[in-house]
């Protein structure tokens, strides 16, 4: 057994041919309680003699079976002998791979569909009936015209006569539906019938297993070793930070550059939790004066992302060393960051921003790195807080970007902005929150435009700052609609900012979705 299948628990491969839903198939497994990995088609083989995993799900993709060089399934998946579920090109490859044949569509399919269950099989088994129709989700343009040897069709659509496949001796199954997806309702129940019933594994992912895994496992990398981490105020590293506590005491201590740049009373609000409720040793270096000397006069989004990003390393570093003798850097790397992703063009992606984050670290600081959540969803960081005691008012908060209000705040930034900026936001959540709607919304905040506008309050005419309120719903960040809000509710919440900071003498709202727009205004 390989030094990898000993530590993880009994788990599912998923090999990714680049289906842009490829993350919702390990949503759905690990939603069962199981262990799942994702591994680009070209190197499943290592990943199946790693892992030896109990099943295999082989995911959906742009390609062509019939292209030249198309992605082909590695003879070390079928050599596994574990049960394999192919879903839409994964269907398509398998057929190819056993020796059945694949045309190009004669109709393509995509959207709603209805598949009509023609023969049992183990797939769904006390999910579908026999000759009963049920709603799925497809996306195909080629289809399985002949199958391999040993292969029969159980379900059929009108674009695809062999819309559901099985070869129950070899316990191998296709799809050319996509189950991950919520438009087929009853593909969470398909995929649990698969882990559970027919590859015979249980729900014992859980995050109080998770907690206990991690604790061992960071005693057994760090020993007796110093540990650094650097305190955003976000649920990532705030999770990492206590999870490593736990198991390593004061060996930990955690570095909180403040550059000025948080929301009202944030960085109080951080120091307070680690330092007071969790005892955790904590050096809260106030960097404002050098953060904002440098922005000062700088009106570029791209320039301002670039000195935050350099003055947070540096400042981090200086920390670091003064507190000398850590090996050790932790950080909150998530597994979206770490699956490799299957790159059909492989042509460079346009950069829109420049991330603030601290991915260069480790090498400049030449330390190891402690990453307890590598293999964590979001939501599933969010459970692990949730054991680990951090308060739901914490966890559920909104992802809140690294440059802080430096990138809510266009074009040149000064104190004085950033104060006004601060209350507004402060009123602007306040209200969300009073109204009940915090947790429906995926980020809310107020932008401050450099723009001033004439108006009048008493007998008096103003001319002051423009406030923009946005609020997006999204799943991901990657795309994002503008948050449908009662006009009641953006009325009153403008009269309050109006009223309450000086400053603000009109107030707009952000109806742009995610694209053309992008959350942030910088
Ligand atoms: P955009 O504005 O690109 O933002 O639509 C997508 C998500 O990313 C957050 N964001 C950042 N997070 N460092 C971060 O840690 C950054 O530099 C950064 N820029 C944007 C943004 O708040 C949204 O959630």
């Amino acid at each position: 057994m390989s030094e990898h299948a000993e530590t993880t628990p009994p788990s599912i491969l998923i090999v990714d041919f680049g289906s842009q839903v490829t993350q919702l198939i390990a949503r759905r497994i690990r939603e069962t309680g199981v262990y799942c990995e994702i591994h680009p088609f070209s190197t499943a083989g290592d990943a199946v003699r790693a892992l030896q995993p109990k099943g295999i799900v082989l995911s959906g993709g742009p390609a062509s079976t019939l292209d030249q060089n198309a992605p082909a399934i590695d003879p070390a998946l079928l050599e596994a002998n574990v049960p394999i579920l192919g879903i839409c090109y994964g269907q398509q490859a398998l057929c190819v791979a056993l020796g059945g044949k694949v045309e190009a569509g004669h109709h393509r399919e995509f959207g709603r569909a209805e598949v009509t269950i023609k023969k049992p099989a183990s797939l769904f088994e006390g999910v579908w009936d026999l000759g009963t129709d049920h709603q799925v989700w497809m996306s195909h343009g080629d289809r399985v015209v002949q199958l391999p040897e040993g292969f029969e069709v159980v379900g059929t659509s009108t674009g695809a006569p062999f819309a559901m496949i099985a070869n129950e001796e070899r316990r191998i199954w296709g799809v050319q539906f996509h189950p991950e997806v919520v438009h087929t309702p009853d593909g969470a129940r398909l995929y649990a019938n698969f882990v559970h019933n027919i590859c015979g594994v249980d729900a014992s992912w859980t995050m109080a297993a998770y907690r206990n895994k991690m604790i061992e496992k960071i005693r057994d990398q760090v020993g007796t070793g110093k540990v650094i981490c650097g305190l955003s105020g976000g649920v990532d590293s705030s999770v990492a930070a206590v999870l490593i506590h736990e198991a390593i005491g004061d060996q930990l201590t955690c570095i909180y550059v403040d550059h000025g740049l948080m929301r009202l009373n944030e960085s109080e609000q951080v120091v307070t939790m680690f330092r007071d409720e969790y005892n955790i040793p904590l050096v809260h270096v106030d960097a404002s004066e050098v953060f904002l000397r440098e922005l000062d006069g700088q009106s570029d989004p791209e320039t301002k992302r670039k000195i935050i990003g350099r003055l947070f390393i540096e400042t981090f570093e200086a920390e670091a060393k003064k507190l000398g003798g850590a090996q050790f850097l932790a950080q909150g790397t998530l597994y979206p960051d770490v699956i490799e992703s299957v790159s059909f063009t492989g042509g460079p992606s346009v950069t829109i921003k420049s991330h603030h984050n601290v991915g260069g670290l480790p090498e400049r600081m030449n330390m190891q790195l402690v990453e307890p959540l590598r293999e964590l969803f979001k939501d599933e960081v969010r459970a692990l807080g949730r054991e680990l005691g951090l308060p739901d008012s914490f966890i559920g908060r909104h992802p809140f970007p690294g440059p802080g209000l430096a990138i809510r705040c266009p074009g040149g930034i000064t104190p004085e902005k950033l104060d006004i900026l601060r209350q507004a936001d402060a009123i602007y959540l306040d209200e969300i929150r009073k109204s009940g709607q915090y947790d429906m919304i995926w980020q809310a905040f107020a932008v401050l435009l450099p723009v001033q506008t004439v108006g009048v309050m008493g007998d008096g005419r103003t001319y002051e700052f423009v406030c923009a309120l946005r609020a997006v719903t999204s799943v991901d960040g990657m795309t994002a609609d503008f948050y449908q809000f009662d006009m009641n509710f953006l009325g009153r919440t403008a009269t309050r900012i109006i009223n309450e900071v000086r400053g603000i003498n009109r107030v707009v709202y952000d109806v742009t979705s995610k694209p053309p727009g992008t959350i942030e205004w910088e």
